[in-house]
């Protein structure tokens, strides 16, 4: 049998806790299907800061370099506001991002016919949506430099950053897109500021000769990153892939996660080039939210974004397709049947906290695997 080699990252706040129920589903693969699920676990964020006084540890980066993929919990809190900026909890997920190599962020963004009524959209806007944002995760306004403050000594300062993308970055991360949508409906929307944004200049010119020169038969539209955030929240059923910079990434993302009905519902996977060699992706699978300072600690939050990262760890790491189709249909069926945390809570429905949710899902995969 295989071993398939994960390592686990909770991180700080509500990861810790989202990430105890992704254990479960591991151990209960191991004992039940004997999957070789093989763990081992570090520390990122503020809390690899108190233990190290770094965002994530040598040793940690180096374990994450050597497994089969990495599941992230979620990093961040006030406790480490005032901490150097090089240490803050989110500078360890960045780096994980950038020496991974991790390119290509796949965020789909999925109503669940149960949770129509969740989003503080209109029922008919969300219902059967199922859009995926691809973003750009190792490039652009995180990464260029400079980035600094500059003390201009006339008691003004100045805060740069640097939006820089390369002709191969936006081609590869374009490719992705396009190769996603032949799987999907065939469209791709691409987003940039070309009006404002030399580097979307370039990143409407790059895309447009990737669709040109290699897939064609993909429907390729263009949209101002602006009117694209307003087309989302009007009519996102609109889009099949989006795919656009770092930045703009970011906030679509958030965005389309109220699509969905909750930030807590949003899982992502980032993922590198494939090795020319062996044909593996290195890869790392992070829900969409943060680390929820508001609600961590009191065993409420939704778990559902972390376990199905988990799901697509299983689709794109292991190939392990019946799997994650039965994780996403076991979450589908919890739902349908009104077990809901208190983010996506409605009338009628019975509230549960994030392990009785956790628990909920994994008897229902485990009886669709029977
Ligand atoms: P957040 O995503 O942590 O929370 C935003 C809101 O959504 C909060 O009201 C929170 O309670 C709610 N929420 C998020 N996830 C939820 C879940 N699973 N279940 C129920 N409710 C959920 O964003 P924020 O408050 O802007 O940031 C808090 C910290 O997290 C910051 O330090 C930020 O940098 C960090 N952050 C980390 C990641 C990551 O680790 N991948 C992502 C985003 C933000
Ligand atoms: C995300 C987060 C991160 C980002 C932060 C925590 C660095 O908001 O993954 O969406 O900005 O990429
Ligand atoms: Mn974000």
């Amino acid at each position: 049998m295989s071993v398939r080699k994960l390592f686990l990252l909770p991180g700080d706040g509500i990861g810790k806790e989202t990430m105890a129920e992704v254990r479960k589903f591991i151990t209960a693969m191991n004992e039940k299907f004997g999957s070789g699920f093989e763990t081992e676990e570090g520390l990122v964020g503020g809390s690899a800061y108190d233990a190290h006084g770094v965002a994530i540890s040598e040793a940690d980066m180096e374990k994450a370099l050597a497994a089969d993929a990495v599941l992230f919990g979620a990093v961040g809190g006030p406790k480490w506001d005032s901490v150097p900026y090089e240490h803050r909890p989110e500078a360890g997920l960045l780096r994980l991002r950038k020496d991974l190599a991790l390119f290509a962020n796949l965020r789909p963004a999925i109503c669940y016919p149960a949770l129509a009524n969740a989003s503080s959209l209109k029922p008919e806007i969300v219902e059967g949506l199922d859009i995926l944002i691809v973003r750009e995760l190792t490039g652009g306004v995180y990464f260029g430099a400079p980035k600094e403050i500059i003390d201009l000594g006339n008691g003004q300062k100045r805060g740069i950053d640097t939006q820089v993308y390369d002709t191969y970055e936006i081609e590869r991360i374009a490719s992705v897109a396009f190769e996603l949508a032949r799987t999907r409906k065939n469209k791709v929307c691409s987003m940039e500021k070309r009006n404002v944004m030399k580097s979307g200049v370039l990143w409407n010119e790059v895309v447009t000769a990737t669709h040109k020169a290699k897939y064609s038969d993909v429907q390729l539209d263009h949209m101002l990153a602006d009117a694209g955030g307003m087309q989302l929240v009007r009519w996102p059923k609109q889009f099949d892939v989006i795919v656009t910079d770092n930045l703009f990434g970011d906030m679509l993302s958030d965005i389309a996660a109220m699509l969905t009905g909750s930030l807590g519902m949003l899982p992502s996977a980032s993922l590198g080039a494939p090795d020319e060699v062996t044909g593996k992706r290195k890869a790392m699978y992070e829900p969409v939210h943060g680390s929820a300072p508001d609600i961590a600690g009191q065993g409420i939050a939704n778990p559902i974004a972390m376990i199905a990262s988990f799901a697509m760890c299983l689709r794109y790491s292991f190939n392990m397709i019946k799997e994650a189709d039965d994780l996403e249909t076991a979450i589908a069926n919890v739902l349908e049947r009104g077990i809901r945390t208190g983010d996506i809570m409605a009338e009628g429905c019975t509230k549960v906290g994030t392990e009785a949710m956790g628990d909920a899902i994994l008897a229902e995969f485990l009886a669709l695997a029977a």
